[in-house]
């Protein structure tokens, strides 16, 4: 099962959407990989392709929240370091025992989880600032 793309989601930002529309694009790619139990050099090769996306786009958000000096950082960037990490920990149970439905199932909660209380929140609150500010 994928998450879907909602309007709940714009941030009504262009490029802070277009991101977190391939964000999501990848985020589903991935779990259904994990599900399905595609080898591990695969599953690895996609996580980089992942982490890699994350990264930059977490630079574009954080980017511009220095240059508005938006108030907001702190928890924001707290939420940033949870994927950040989660990502790490998912290549770890990957290595250490492979595809397993399991795994798969907690990937989807952690990722999903994240994405709709992000992107469906701090997110929302940086867009706005973005648009009143820049
Ligand atoms: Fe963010
Ligand atoms: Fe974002």
């Amino acid at each position: 099962m994928s998450l879907e793309w909602t309007e709940s989601f714009e941030t009504g930002i262009k490029s802070i959407d277009r991101q977190h529309m391939e964000l999501l694009t990848k985020i589903n790619r991935f779990i259904d990989a994990v599900a399905v139990g595609a080898d591990s050099h695969h599953l690895n090769e996609m996580l980089d392709f992942l982490n890699t996306y994350v990264t930059g786009h977490f630079a574009h958000e954080e980017d511009q929240m220095k240059q508005l000096l938006y108030p907001g950082s702190g928890p924001h960037l707290t939420d940033h370091e949870v994927l950040t990490s989660a990502i790490i920990r998912f290549r770890n149970d990957l290595l250490a025992r492979g595809p397993y439905p399991e795994l798969a199932d907690e990937i989807r909660a952690v990722l999903c989880d994240w994405y709709i209380t992000h992107v469906g929140g701090e997110d929302q609150r940086l867009g706005a600032f973005i648009s009143e500010n820049d």
